[in-house]
């Protein structure tokens, strides 16, 4: 089984990443395969790479499914070049950076994955959900937070970059600003009804998806059910009816 391709026509079922947000690989692998096929995307982000390194990669592209690689790169141009021609050649289907690393770092970003036999799809962060007004300003940021998440993702498209990775209440401006090519990959939902843990403002995978998201990260209401592959297929349900919406 191969990964589908993040550009190409989704099913619903293939619009669900689920993040691995576990400390070891042994966990992460127990997950995945307690997931089987209903799942086709998992998200590695610092903690599992930077205890296990490309093995969790590895042995997840094994098991037929495809890799977000959730490390945020943000450095000089030459060094973040590199650093995604690095996890293209893991054979990552998805990877991430900031796009406060500006222009050239995110041009570098695009040729990095341009040289690439399978390209993965290069995705900017705007602005951090963890960030707000008073944050922003504390950094020196004196646009307004849509602004600013605005502008980024204008930069990132500029620099030819695929997508970015935005806060479902960000996506429909997105959608409206970037068109119809870009990717929109959307953390922070909850199925209505069940916990919405630390999210102030989750919002559900139907809304997401009609308001333009392609893709949709789940963490803790997956790996936490009592059945995770029932969770997971919940989620594609509702993504489902956000496509017919
Ligand atoms: O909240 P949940 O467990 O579903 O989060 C899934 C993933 O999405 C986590 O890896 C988290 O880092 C990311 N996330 C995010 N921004 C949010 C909420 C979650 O990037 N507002």
């Amino acid at each position: 089984m191969t990964p589908p391709d993040p550009r190409g026509p989704l099913a619903p079922a293939e619009r669900i990443i689920c993040a691995l947000d576990l400390p070891a690989l042994a966990e992460a692998l127990r997950l995945v395969e307690a997931l089987g096929s209903s799942v086709r995307w998992f998200k590695i982000g610092m903690e599992l790479f930077t205890r296990e390194g490309p093995r969790a990669v590895e042995e997840i592209r094994r098991r037929g499914a495809g890799v977000f690689l959730d490390l945020k790169y943000h450095d000089i141009p030459a060094t973040a070049e590199r650093a995604v021609a690095s996890a293209g050649a893991l054979g990552v289907s998805l990877l991430t950076v900031h796009a406060l690393g500006g222009a050239a770092m995110l041009e570098a970003c695009a040729r990095g994955r341009d040289g690439c036999l399978a390209p993965p799809a290069v995705l900017a962060v705007t602005v951090l959900t963890s960030l707000d007004q008073a944050a922003l300003a504390a950094v020196g940021v004196t646009r307004t937070l849509e602004d600013q998440v605005l502008a980024s993702a204008e930069l990132a498209r500029r620099a030819g970059l695929d997508g970015v990775v935005a806060s479902p209440r960000e996506v429909a401006a997105l959608r409206g600003r970037l068109g119809k090519e870009a990717l929109i990959v959307t953390p922070g939902v909850r199925l209505g009804g069940g916990s919405q843990d630390d999210h102030a403002r989750a919002e559900t995978p139907q809304r997401a998806i009609a308001d333009g998201a392609d893709l949709l990260v789940v963490g803790r209401p997956i790996r936490d059910a009592a059945d995770p592959a029932a969770a997971a297929r919940a989620f594609a349900e509702a993504a489902a009816q956000g496509l017919r919406a």
